[in-house]
Parts: C-alpha cells; structure tokens; sequence
C-alpha cells in the first residue's frame, strides 16, 4: 500500500506538471483565438492598374497583439482585412490567398497599432513606410491595396526592430527579433485556420529592402527549429510559421556577405561626391568574394558553374539585357529613339539591347555606399545596430571589420554565428537546405540599386532555381531602391501560384 501510494508520487507528479503545461498551453492559445465578429466594416476606393477606381468595402480587424507574451504590443500586433464586396458585388474571400504584406524599413520597428484601416501601418521612415515605393499609401496602385481589389485577405503585422531600446537601457528589437515577430505572426494566421477568413495554406509574404529580406527569410526558413526559443518565450502560437510563397523586393539581405559583394559589383564605381573608396578595402573585400561565391556552387543554363570571373557576363545576359530589352520595347519609337541617343552603350537591334558590364557600371554612376557598406569600420550603419545586443547599439558582425579595427586575433562574439545564420534565407538554402522552405518566389531589383550588389538577389533566385523552386525575377531598368513596377504583375502571379482566381481584374 505505502509502496503503491510512494510510487504513486512521481506519478501524481508528472501528471500535475503535464496538466500545468495543458494550461498553459491553453490560456496561452485562449489569448490567440481570432474573433470573426470583431470588425469594422470600412469603404475605400482602390485605383485598379488601368486607373480605374473601385468601391472596396471590406471588414478591418485589429488585432492587438500576435504572442501570448509581448515585448513591446505595439509592434508586435496585426490588422487584418477582408474584402466583402467590390463595387457593390459581393466577393467571398473565405479560401482566399492571405497577402502577409510587412512594413519593415531599414530594419526599423514597424507598428500597425495605430491604423484605422488597410495600409494605414508604417515602418519608421523606410521605404515600406506610409507613402514609400510598394508600401501603402503611395500614388499609384501598390500590391497591398491591389491585393484587396483582387479579394485577397491582406495581414499587416508590425515588428520589433533595431533601434528599440527599453529604460534599462537594453536594445530588445535586434537581430532576430523581426523575423520571430514575422514568424509569430505566420503562426497566428494558422493557429486561427477556421476562424480567420482566408485560406491559412497560402500566405504569401510581401517586403521590401529590410522588409524584403525578412520576407525572404519566411519564405526560406519556414519551421526551421532555429527560432524555437525565441517564439516560445514569447508565447507564439503553436503552429507551423512556413509560408506559401514568397515576394522579395530589393532585399538587403546576405548581410555577412554584403560588403564583399558590394565591392565585386560597385567596386570601381564612385561616391556621389566623386571620391572612390578606400582601394585596399575595397580589394581585399572583392577577393573575399571569390571564396565565397565559388562556395556557393551555382550553375546556369549556358554557364555552367558560376565563378568570379563568369558572373558579370552571367547578370548581363540573363538579367541586365532582358531588363533593358523590356524596357525598350515598352516605349513608343520616339521615346525609345531618344533614350538610345543619350545612351550610346547600349546597342538595339530592333528586338533586342545588348552591351557590355563596364558600360553598364559607369551608366549607373555613383555608388551609394562606402567601403564596408554594411559592416562599417566605426560602426555607423543600420547593419551594425541590427546586430546590437543588450546595452551595445552597434557590433560588428564579420571578421574583416572586426579585425581592421581590433586587430587579427579579434574574434566575433560568440552568439554573432547563429544570429547571422537566423537572419539569412541563404543559410536556409545552402547550408542547411530547408525542406519546408516555400517553393513560390518573386524576386525584384532595380538595375540602378546600389543599396546592396546586384548579386545579392540574382544569387537567391540561381541558388533557388538550382534548388528546383519556381522563381519569377525580374530586374526593373534604371530603377532605383524601393521600386515596384509591376504590383499588378504581382497580383496575377498569386492567382497562378495559388490557383485560386482573381475576385476582380486588377
Ligand atoms: C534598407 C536600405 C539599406 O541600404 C540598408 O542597408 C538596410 C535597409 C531599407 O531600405 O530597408
């Protein structure tokens, strides 16, 4: 008897730990619970891509945080919004595709706490912003707003970001926290499958730059275990945080790599004030490329291995010309006439452009970016705050900084390696290559962004394509950071992948 009742205590003591992990689970998932009659209805009028204005009334849910557990509520909550009906017709987005658009600007926090309505959030002054190229409330028709038109379900969340600092003095939105909050996110969506209109197994996530890169990262890191602590210390819902599909405009991404690529890329180009960089930085970074990018293992149909010295040829031919040749072919003869005449390196055969790397380097003109662009010797650059910790704002993140400025036994603080790793889709698609990744990608660059290499994105699309996933890129001609020249393109493009119809032509 007292041997049964001894044994029984383990017993009796496992069960109550289980029962407390029910019940945390439960209150935990109880907070997370959708609420489909918590919406305002609210009308607004979107201009379709051929200008014309529709009456989109739509329900508009805010919901006020996305984790159990927030840090910081304002960023880490969503609106949601769900088309009813366009023009006056009735439109059921019950199995629509579900726009994940985020905010995110230069790594900057984003919060959508104080929107009324669709594309009201804004990230702190980046291009994603209120007003910025692809974010809402820009002039002309972008992706968010299209999305809605189409009777597409559209979620903005807001995110932790680099320069969020609490009164201890501790920064609690660096690296990683977007990405979790992005994840954690995803994880709501699902968590609430059934309950939240839309369908819950196609999220197509959106971003631009910063928020480009982060939307890369949900598309390539899909139920990667690398964020499991993050998202459970913040009470995420337990579901899956892979994504559909992936859109990915100008991402700075590739952060460790960014400077060595940059000088491959703009390296010989000026600054805007007409000085060049600093020659050996800017050499020994280029070199760096060469390892690099040869350990990447990319291939190309009519290249075969991409190496170093193939690459300028390979980003002319397959994404440069074809940019040039589309744009070309959109002007009227007079307008194309004219834009050849003022640009003599290009040679036009009345189909197609054609000319060569230099030429197009020097009709970029000035770089935007010193040498390191990213991991700047003194610290100073978005990157370098990205990956503060604690009471540091700003650390470096490669050895070659690192090093140039405390000598050559310098050696990155340890949690630096699987920071890095966490905010890197490459790292989900090289080194571990992530069977939950999304096989649905649209990649965008404007050819005169020098915000980061022009490889940065052609090398997501080759390692991609290499991988066998389906990749829409385009590179937009002399378009600059930012630039979303085909939001309606966009809009098809998830009616194709997803195959679910367009509710209303764009
Ligand atoms: C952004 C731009 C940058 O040049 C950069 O280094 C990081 C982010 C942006 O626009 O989001």
């Amino acid at each position: 008897m007292g041997l049964t009742a001894a044994a029984a205590v383990p017993s009796v003591g496992f069960a109550t730990d289980a029962q407390a992990t029910t019940r945390t689970k439960t209150s935990t998932d109880s907070v997370l619970v959708f609420d489909p009659s918590a919406y305002t209805e609210l009308t607004t009028s979107i201009t379709d891509t051929e200008g014309t204005a529709h009456d989109v009334t739509y329900h508009f849910y805010k919901v006020t945080s996305y984790v159990a557990a927030p840090v910081d509520a304002t960023y880490q909550g969503l609106n949601v919004s769900v088309p009813v009906s366009v023009d006056g017709t009735a439109v059921d987005a019950t199995g629509a595709p579900i726009l994940l658009a985020n905010n995110v600007g230069g790594y900057m926090p984003s919060s959508v706490a104080g929107a009324t309505g669709i594309g009201g959030g804004g990230g702190a002054g980046g291009p994603g912003g209120p007003g910025g190229p692809g974010g809402p409330g820009g002039s002309g028709p972008n992706r968010t707003m299209l999305a809605l038109l189409a009777g597409y379900v559209v979620v903005e969340p807001g995110a932790r970001g680099r320069t969020l600092v609490d009164a201890n003095g501790v920064y609690y939105g660096c690296a990683p926290a977007a990405v979790v909050d992005l994840k954690a996110a995803v994880r709501y969506v699902k968590f609430n499958r059934g309950r939240i209109p839309g369908n819950v197994d196609r999220i197509v996530s959106a971003g631009t730059s910063a928020g480009g890169a982060l939307s890369a990262l949900l598309g390539a890191s899909g139920d990667s275990p690398l964020y499991a602590a993050e998202l459970a210390a913040l009470g995420a819902a337990d579901a899956s945080d892979a994504v559909f599909a992936s859109g990915d405009w100008c991402p700075i991404t590739d952060l460790e790599h960014a400077d060595a690529s940059y000088e491959w890329c703009w390296g010989t180009n000026p600054l805007a004030d007409g000085t060049t960089v600093d020659a050996t930085v800017s050499a020994d970074l280029r070199a760096e490329f060469t390892d690099y990018f040869a350990s990447l293992r990319l291939s190309a149909p009519g290249f075969g291995r991409l190496t170093d010295r193939n690459l300028d040829a390979y980003l002319v031919r397959t994404h440069l010309e074809p940019s040039a040749t589309a744009y070309l072919t959109a002007l009227s003869d007079a307008d194309r006439d004219t834009y050849l005449a003022a640009n003599t390196f290009i040679t036009w055969d009345g189909t197609n452009a054609t000319f060569s790397w230099a030429d197009f380097l020097t009709h970029v003109g000035a770089r935007k970016k010193g040498a390191p662009s990213f991991d700047a010797f003194d610290l100073s650059t978005p990157e370098c705050n990205e990956f503060g910790t604690g009471t540091t704002a700003a650390r470096h993140f490669t050895l070659y900084s690192l090093r140039h400025e405390e000598g050559a036994s310098a050696r990155l603080d340890s949690d630096i390696p699987g920071k890095l790793a966490r905010m890197n889709p490459m790292y989900h698609l090289v080194q571990r290559v992530n069977p939950n990744r999304t096989r649905h990608w649209w990649i965008r660059l404007g050819t005169k962004d020098s915000d980061t290499s022009l490889t940065v994105a052609a090398n997501l699309a080759a390692r991609l394509k290499n991988l066998g996933d389906d990749v829409d890129i385009t590179y937009y001609w002399d378009a600059g950071h930012g630039a979303d020249n085909d939001p309606g393109d966009f809009i098809t493009w998830i009616a194709q992948v997803t195959g679910h119809p367009l509710a209303h032509r764009r």
